[in-house]
């Protein structure tokens, strides 16, 4: 649907349900170019905040209870923003938002009560960040609506905290930086230690960035994350290091033998992954897209051999695209265990592998994947024009 329409959508909402004209954000997910899984290590990352995202209509009322909907799900849920907050079991969009209440009330803002409606346009699961993208709209927002004087900076802290609070998920960064601090056509090279980023033109010549979705999602995708995040910091600390990020692989070689074989594997990917994203940077700053799409490539077979986090879907997917003239790189992107690939795709020549790709996933695992065209666009905003 077209972000206007949506637009519409949420005020025509808003003005029957609450009588009230509400303040309008959106927020981006985003995508990953390289560098994955390497955020938590105080690595690099190279995203880039998307033209999908979720739109969101706010506005304070004089009702004791908050009323928040999700309008894709049809679904509405009331608390007030003076009670004791904990996770829903259900484990459903509401603990994003009230994750985020939560977190300000922590930091000892007295919020008043508020209507929240939402609807997005970013597939949920998709590896592109949704709830990032929930969480980054709410605190953002509400730190407008209420005047609560919060940097752009704080406000992913506080999205971060309520996804690990909320949701479960020990994330890094990555996902709530890009899609609120990202610039249209622009990649963000972005250092997770010192928070800074550097935004580099997405000058692709004669290719484009194609998105594929597996549509599925594997359920051990939250439990799996919180574990490599757990081992990789279990390493660290036998090296006496902050974060995986400060060794060489040379340094971690000069343990092989004090690590189990299984953490020696894990902990290499990362240096390696943080490796790559330096020399991805300069490939695209030297427009030389073949030396990016190795890279792409070398990626996901690290996180799919090493790192164990793919699955056969995304795996058959980078596949076919090995096996094109079409694509000069893939990877999956996110988390994993689901969602999306990453193409880097030659533009006259991507039609025949798209139609080809359709057919042989469904008859591979009975049901379709879906293909988006990639806009970079920009970071968490207010919408101010929408007539
Ligand atoms: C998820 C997390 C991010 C990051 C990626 C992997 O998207 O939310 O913090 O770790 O996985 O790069």
């Amino acid at each position: 649907m077209k972000a206007n329409k949506i637009v519409a959508q949420l005020i025509g909402y808003f003005k029957t349900t609450f009588q009230q004209n509400p303040q309008l954000i959106f927020s981006p997910g985003r995508i990953n170019l390289i560098g994955e899984h390497t955020d938590y290590n105080d690595g690099f990352a190279f995203p880039a905040a998307i033209d999908k995202g979720i739109y969101l209509a706010v506005e304070a009322t004089e009702d004791d209870t908050s009323t928040i909907v999700a309008l894709d799900a049809e679904e509405e849920y009331r608390f007030s923003t003076h009670d004791t907050l904990q996770p829903l079991a259900k484990r459903g969009w509401e603990n994003y938002i009230l994750g985020i209440v939560a977190e300000l009330q922590k930091k000892g803002v007295d919020l008043p009560n508020f209507n929240l409606v939402f609807k997005g346009d970013v597939p949920i699961g998709a590896g592109l960040s949704s709830s990032a993208a929930l969480e980054n709209a709410v605190v953002f927002g509400l730190n407008h609506l209420f005047q609560l004087g919060i940097s752009r900076k704080e406000m992913i802290f506080i999205s971060q905290r309520a996804e690990h609070h909320f949701a479960g998920v020990k994330c890094g960064i990555l996902d709530q930086y890009a899609s609120m601090f990202g610039q249209k056509n622009r990649g963000l090279h972005l250092d997770c230690r010192t928070l800074t980023s550097t935004a580099y033109p997405m000058d692709l010549g004669d290719y484009e960035w194609v998105l594929i979705h597996t549509n599925v999602h594997h359920n051990l995708a939250d439990s799996a994350y919180n574990h490599r995040r757990a081992v990789c910091e279990k390493v660290a600390q036998q090296f006496g290091v902050a974060a995986l990020c400060d060794l060489s692989v040379k340094d971690l070689k000069t343990m092989e033998t004090r690590l189990s074989a299984d953490d020696y594997v894990k902990a290499a990917f990362i240096i390696e992954e943080n490796e790559r994203t330096l020399q991805a940077v300069k490939a695209l700053m030297e427009n030389d897209m073949g030396a990016l799409g190795s890279l792409l490539f070398a990626s996901h077979d690290g996180l799919s051999n090493k790192y164990e986090v793919s699955c056969a879907e995304l795996d058959f997917l980078v596949d076919a695209a090995k096996a094109s003239d079409a694509v000069i790189g893939a990877r999956m992107i996110g988390g994993g265990f689901g969602g999306c690939t990453l193409n880097l795709m030659h533009t006259d020549k991507k039609q025949r592998f798209l139609e080809d790709i359709q057919p042989s996933y469904k008859a591979e695992f009975h049901q379709e994947c879906t293909i988006y065209s990639v806009n970079i666009g920009e970071g968490t905003h207010l919408i101010t024009n929408y007539e």
